[in-house]
């Protein structure tokens, strides 16, 4: 894949594990946090794993980058993406999952999802659902799960189905951005899996053909 310029947006257990796999995928990584130290120390974790990336201020983001990756909890995605700089025509990438506090429900879905008002706080840039089904565990690691991905700009989505094969992972389209309130609930269930079922970190669903 061509060398793309991402800017991530957050730089704990999600957005320092894209740190690390998408500079190993040789693309041009630049990451903030709201601690600039934070994002220091990711970039500098990442060129340990052998990629480069740098750690840049939060409104400096989006002005070298054409993916944005927010890694933030939902609750915070709003006024972090507003704060990061000129996001017309950007690709933004919404991998939250919208938990309530106790970790045990969504805060919102059925008739919207977090990357639906995501899109709506920031109409300039062209928001895609891609990675909440992914643990950190998951994407910091080597292993070709299936990232789902869903939005309504075709070449915005085009350019993260790119991005989620650069990085090794196996691309699915799961259609509009509307599908978000599908995935949104398919990520609650990975962590049911994940950490009350005891199925640990390392898995990811799969949908598989089987006839
Ligand atoms: N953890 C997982 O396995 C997993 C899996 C799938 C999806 N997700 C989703 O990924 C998102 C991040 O999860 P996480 O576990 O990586 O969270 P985390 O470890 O708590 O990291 C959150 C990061 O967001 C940064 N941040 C908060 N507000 C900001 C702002 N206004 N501007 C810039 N940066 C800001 C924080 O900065 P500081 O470091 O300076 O505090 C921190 O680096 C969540 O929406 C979650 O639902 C997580």
């Amino acid at each position: 894949m061509a060398r793309t310029r991402i800017g991530i947006i957050g730089a704990g257990n999600m957005g320092s594990a894209f740190a690390k796999r998408l500079a190993a995928a040789g693309h041009d990584v630049t990451i903030t946090a709201k601690d600039p130290a934070h994002a220091e120390q990711a970039a500098q974790q990442a060129a340990a794993a052998g990629g480069s990336v740098r750690a840049v201020p939060r409104d400096q983001i989006a002005r070298d980058a054409d993916v944005l990756i927010v890694a933030t909890y939902f609750p915070d995605a709003p006024d972090a993406l507003r704060a990061a700089g000129d996001l017309t025509g950007k690709t933004v990438i919404d991998i939250s999952n919208p938990l309530t506090p106790d970790m045990s429900g969504l805060s919102l879905g059925h008739t919207t999802s977090a990357a639906e008002e995501l899109q709506k706080a920031v109409p300039n840039a062209r928001v895609v659902k891609a990675f909440n089904t992914v643990f950190a565990q998951v994407l910091g690691g080597t292993g070709r799960a299936q990232v789902l991905y869903a939005g309504d700009d075709a070449s915005a989505k085009d350019a993260v189905r790119a991005l989620i094969e650069s990085a090794g992972f196996e691309a699915v389209d799961a259609g509009p951005l509307a599908n978000a309130r599908q995935l949104e609930p398919l990520g609650l269930l990975n962590i049911y899996f994940g950490y009350v079922a005891g199925r640990g970190t390392g898995i990811a669903p799969a949908f598989v053909a089987v006839a």
